[in-house]
């Protein structure tokens, strides 16, 4: 084994806010953009993808705001190859202490085919574009998209270009996860030997994940010499994701004998972070995924159970406080005040303001009423319901269904709306299928539920429900979460966040709009 000291660095390039971000329903607000930003700061991420300027307003202000508050990182923003798009960049990123700008082009046939160009022309594209990115930025990124399905001698001859124009890193993407672990090496190593100046620049790899091979296509990558990995938290991501960060991270640490490789990243940071991220997203982190997942350091089976009581190392490859969980899971009671819940939540990585802690402490208190038993997990829970005062012009006032083997099953409810109370009664399939017409009834509206998903947080009867729903109007989608111990109501909640949360994305991008879509009626 080397020493550490001597080993080659891995530089992380994190892009949950710009790629992670961009996977539909994934959408976060600005405060939760920079307090992610924050966190990927300080647990020692290289370079932070904040975001995509020209997308949106808010999208730039994002980014700038990132780029102010920014520490040790590297902030990097997306471009396409046009120069509107890359000055928009850079008067986002230009306020951080270490900008950067990253711009790209689809490479591949079918990419090219888009705008059009022939290759000749793409060629004189990307040198225009780069040379003017460098000519703002002494740091400048580019990208062929698409580069796994391009071919081998465009390639060559592109990244070539982007290089003799100033770029700094070049990044490989497998856009479409395509790629396999030898193909992945086989294409740096390529690009290492035949391109003139890639000694003197970082390759980069960025894989996806829709085979389920963006890891070990990271990982292939590096071993073969790409010096940075570009990666989301909990894989986050379009379609199956990115390659996740938590994953590369241990097992270059874990697997240091293999791979002789060291991050800056301080792991045990990771559970915290990968839950803020599934809280803001809207994206819960599956029980079995890798490192982070809730099974991932539970042993069930009794044999399992046994060997690790004699010797962690039975079944464990790492320990769970390398990545930032703690020894026991059990924290709480009604008797708890309120220090020891700042403290608790601290731990789990959620910084309160003295407001911000007395709403959390009166709902922790009448969840501790409720159940006796108060873990991690439901502090958690609690805190995925969103305080937000913009995600409270629908608020549900009360909640009575009658459900069970005779239907009808019915749903009495008061809402109020901007303050207004409207209440109605209404029938269902089912009690959440009642509760969920009475909102319509009191909150008419077309956008359409795409996705209604219960998890029990933790054990036993008196468990509290998490329930996510995400809804899409127009094209617009939003996510929406709560927890209660009653699954109807945590439903129900979890759909008048989602309703709130389309009255600001509507107000943000018509402004207006909220107020004439919206019309209430009485239905009782
Ligand atoms: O997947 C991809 O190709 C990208 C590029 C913009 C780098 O995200
Ligand atoms: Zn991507």
């Amino acid at each position: 084994m080397t020493d550490t000291a001597q080993q080659d660095r891995v530089l992380i390039f994190d892009t949950t806010l710009r790629d992670g971000e961009q996977s539909p329903g994934a959408t976060m607000t600005h405060a939760e953009k920079l307090e992610i930003a924050g966190l990927l700061d300080e647990m020692g991420v290289d370079i932070i993808e904040a975001g995509f300027p020209i997308a949106s307003e808010g999208d730039f202000k994002a980014v700038s705001e990132i780029a102010r508050q920014s520490k040790t990182s590297v902030i990097c923003g997306l471009a396409r190859a046009q120069l509107p798009d890359i000055d928009r960049c850079w008067e986002a990123v230009k306020h951080a202490a270490r900008p950067r700008i990253h711009t790209f082009i689809g490479t591949s046939p079918l990419h090219r085919a888009i705008p059009n160009l022939t290759m000749d022309e793409m060629a004189d594209r990307i040198h225009d574009t780069v040379t003017h990115a460098r000519n703002l930025c002494d740091n400048v990124q580019w990208s062929p998209m698409d580069a796994t399905r391009t071919e081998i001698d465009y390639l060559c001859r592109v990244v070539e270009i982007a290089i003799k124009a100033g770029a700094t890193t070049i990044n490989i993407p497998d856009t479409v996860g395509y790629t396999a672990p030898r193909e992945s090496a086989a294409l740096i190593a390529m690009l290492l030997e035949r391109v003139p100046g890639a000694d003197q620049i970082v390759f980069a790899t960025h894989c996806h994940n829709d085979l389920g091979m963006a890891t070990a296509n990271s990982l292939a990558a590096v071993e073969a010499g790409a010096r940075q990995i570009e990666c989301t938290i909990n894989g986050l991501g379009e379609r199956a994701g990115n390659t996740a960060l938590e994953e590369v991270v241990m097992a270059l640490k874990v697997r240091n004998d293999i791979m002789p490789f060291q991050t800056a990243i301080d792991t045990t940071k990771i559970m915290n972070i990968s839950r803020r991220v599934a809280t803001v997203s809207g994206f819960p982190v599956q029980f079995n995924k890798a490192i982070v997942g809730k099974n991932a350091f539970a042993h069930e089976s009794g044999i399992h159970q046994d060997g690790m009581l004699k010797n962690a190392e039975t079944f464990e490859i790492m320990r769970p406080e390398d990545v930032g969980l703690a020894a026991t899971n059990l924290v709480m009671g009604k008797h708890s005040g309120r220090a020891a819940l700042r403290s608790k939540l601290e731990e789990l990585g959620f910084e309160l303001g003295d407001n911000q802690l007395k709403d959390v402490f009166v709902r922790f208190k009448d969840l501790a009423d409720r159940k006796k038993e108060i873990y991690e997990d439901d502090l958690i829970a609690l805190m995925r319901t969103s305080t937000d005062p913009e995600d409270h012009r629908i608020q549900l006032k009360s909640l009575q269904v009658v459900c069970g083997t005779k239907g009808p099953q019915t749903a009495d409810m008061v809402l109020t709306v901007d303050g207004e109370e409207r209440s109605t009664t209404q029938t269902g399939d089912g009690p959440v299928d009642a509760a969920f017409n009475a909102v319509k009834a009191l909150v008419p509206h077309e956008a359409r539920l795409q996705l209604y998903q219960v998890h029990a947080v933790t054990e036993g009867t008196d468990a509290q429900a998490t329930v996510s729903v995400r809804m899409e109007e127009d094209g617009r989608i939003v996510t929406g979460q709560s927890a209660d111990t009653d699954t109807v109501v945590a439903s129900v909640l979890a759909y008048i966040h989602a309703l709130n949360r389309l009255l600001v994305r509507r107000e943000k991008t018509a402004p207006g709009a909220d107020k004439r879509e919206i019309s209430y009626k009485v239905v009782s």
